[in-house]
């Protein structure tokens, strides 16, 4: 396998169903995504963005096809072990934040690594450094009722990352944010990609799409485009309705 491929999805379907009622969310899913990239996924509400992220993040597997992360192929494992995977290789950040509202933001910070046995010294250190990095050092006292939604979410980017994951996943991070609060969000994953942390975003806003270095495309459970930031529609349009006061001005 090629050593730079984190995650190869293949034929990846996904079927919920209620009683006799059967949704396919996901209908054939092929995807690979290498160390370092930064990917966004777009599609309409109802598209299969979150139910991809959630097999991308283990939170849920796929009826049928291959999934791999680093080489691990995780279809055929059992609850337990897909745990383990997530807890070691995967940050997730939700749009609504989903911290623990009686813990203060170092708690919620170290949460993970108490899943996963580390000592109380290493998960505090690990837990200062985490919130020291997404710009909230000054704010590690504070619980969530008393930080502002740009800093609940830093929180919950500074909990993704504490264990060190080979993956951060984020699911329309700025959805409840305002414009200059998602642009803040924005800067910081543009920051942890130039340290060289891979990261996959949902997001239906062309203008947040667009600080990833690639789109995917989502409707109706499948693929419709994949291509580098500069050849997709919103990073077109984007920049050409840039110009038009220019040229208009000339
Ligand atoms: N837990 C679930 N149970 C049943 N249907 C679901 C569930 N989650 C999502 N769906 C359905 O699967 C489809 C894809 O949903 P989702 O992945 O949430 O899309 P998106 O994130 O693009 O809005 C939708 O038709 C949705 O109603
Ligand atoms: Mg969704």
């Amino acid at each position: 396998m090629d050593n730079s491929v984190l995650i190869r999805l293949q034929n990846i379907h996904r079927i919920y169903r209620i009683g006799s009622d059967m949704v396919h969310a996901l209908r054939g899913i092929n995807l690979q995504v290498s160390r370092n990239e930064y990917v966004a996924i777009m599609g309409h509400s109802g598209s299969g963005k979150s139910t991809l992220m959630n097999v991308i993040g283990c939170l849920d597997r796929a009826d049928t096809g291959a999934y791999e992360i680093q080489g691990i192929r995780t279809s055929d494992m059992n609850g337990a072990s897909l745990a383990r995977i997530r807890n070691r290789l995967i940050g997730f950040v939700f749009q609504s934040y989903e911290l623990l509202p009686r813990m203060n933001a170092l708690k919620n910070v170290e949460l993970p690594l108490i899943y996963s046995n580390v000592g109380f010294a290493a998960r505090r250190r690990l837990a200062k450094e985490a919130l020291t990095r997404v710009g909230l050092g000054e704010r590690m006292h504070h619980r969530p009722n008393q930080l502002s939604g740009g800093e609940k979410q830093r929180v919950a980017v500074a909990r993704a990352l504490v264990a060190g994951p080979s993956i951060l996943l984020a699911d329309e991070p700025t959805g409840n944010l305002d414009t200059q609060t998602s642009s803040g969000i924005m800067e910081l994953f543009e920051q942890l990609h130039q340290q060289g942390q891979t990261i996959i975003i949902v997001t239906h806003e062309p203008d947040i799409a667009c600080h990833a270095r690639r789109i995917v495309r989502m409707r109706d459970g499948q693929i419709t485009s994949d291509l580098p930031v500069r050849q997709d529609p919103a990073w077109i349009q984007i920049h050409s309705s840039a110009d038009e006061p220019q040229k208009g001005g000339l």
